[in-house]
């Protein structure tokens, strides 16, 4: 078991956390969250998305968020861009990174972002040169790594295939999704084995919701075979509004109570983690998605 030392954790609270929400939440919220998530030691958050707003609502206000977070040296916000005109977005809201976001499976494609595999990726590769052009980062997203919610089971391979891809094209990090949360930890470990076949295992992030309760020993399955970078979103929050029935992400909380627990370095201040989630929490008015939070008796009215 060679468990890394250090793990980077990319707080995806703000956007995908958010993003499933029906009543649209401000953006003051959304900032003080950004910004609390920030002071609590996090260095790569995602922001929000430079998305269609008929699409997706949640995330219209995007840009007025990313105008209004106290910007902190060194911390990364990003925020997702389907196509040039979310990336032209990014770059006037001073992104310092951008995602872009495909799929394993041509039915999720086509839910998701409306258009086949391919085109996607077709789309994608004038954001990777832009970008490389303005010196911006880019991250791809892999989603339906281990399961789709129109197609069921995917093999390992698809995904290795579209990650072949966005390595070429140019993405510093692309992220293994479970969008619907149906992995277990040895597909979750065959998943990343075929993606490292053409993507070094420094690249690989994991995302993975925890619908059925199995993201954190998907994670640990990960980190044993060299996996560094892992996605969360503060308590819990998330689902994808083109993934019928998929719950949030795994919480942070409770990735970093496991990772502090192994001795893994973050970088994170878990009570001012704590006390972001609470934050949110209360916004929503709902009891935190994660365990580490309820456990230590956080409740709605404590922050
Ligand atoms: P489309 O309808 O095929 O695009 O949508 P279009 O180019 O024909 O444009 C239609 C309209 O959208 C036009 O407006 C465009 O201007 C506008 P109209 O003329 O009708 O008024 N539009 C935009 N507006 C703002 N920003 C843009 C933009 N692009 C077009 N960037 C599109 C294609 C990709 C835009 C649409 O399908 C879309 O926005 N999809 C977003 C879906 C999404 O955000 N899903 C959730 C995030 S992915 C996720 O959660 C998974 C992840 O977490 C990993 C995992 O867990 O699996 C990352
Ligand atoms: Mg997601």
């Amino acid at each position: 078991m060679a468990l890394p030392k250090k793990v980077k954790i990319v707080e995806v609270g703000p956007r995908d956390g958010l993003q499933n929400e029906s009543k649209i939440v401000p953006a003051s919220v959304k900032v003080e969250l950004i910004d609390r998530l920030v002071s609590a030691g996090l260095n790569s958050v995602e922001a929000g998305s430079f998305v269609s707003p008929k699409w997706i609502p949640q995330m219209a206000d995007t840009a007025d968020v990313m105008a209004s977070i106290i910007r902190k040296e060194g911390v990364t916000y990003s925020v997702l861009t389907p196509n040039m005109k979310g990336f032209e977005g990014a770059v006037a809201a001073k992104a310092n990174e951008v995602a872009i976001f495909g799929a394993a499976t041509e039915a999720f494609s086509q839910k998701n972002i409306n258009c086949s595999i391919d085109e996607s990726l077709e789309r994608f590769r004038p954001i990777a040169e832009a970008a490389r052009e303005v010196g911006l980062p880019v991250r791809g997203y892999i989603s339906c790594g281990l399961g789709c919610p129109y197609e069921g089971e995917v093999a390992p391979s698809a995904v290795a295939a579209v990650a072949a891809k966005l390595d070429v094209m140019g993405c510093y990090e692309i992220s293994l999704s479970d969008t619907i949360g149906r992995g277990t930890p040895l597909k979750a470990q065959a998943m990343v084995e075929a993606v490292l076949e053409y993507v070094p295992i420094e690249k690989i992030a994991i995302h993975f919701h925890d619908t059925y309760g199995q993201a954190l020993a998907n994670i640990l399955a990960c980190l044993e075979i060299g996996v560094g970078v892992v996605d969360s979103s503060v308590a819990g929050l998330g689902g994808c509004p083109y993934a019928k029935g998929s719950s949030g992400n795994v919480a942070s909380e409770d990735v970093l109570f496991m990772l502090e627990g192994m001795g893994i370095e973050t970088g994170i201040d878990f009570d001012q983690l704590l006390e972001a989630g609470q934050f949110i929490c209360d916004y929503l008015g709902r009891a935190s998605g994660s365990k580490a939070s309820v456990a230590l008796g956080c409740t709605e009215s404590e922050v």
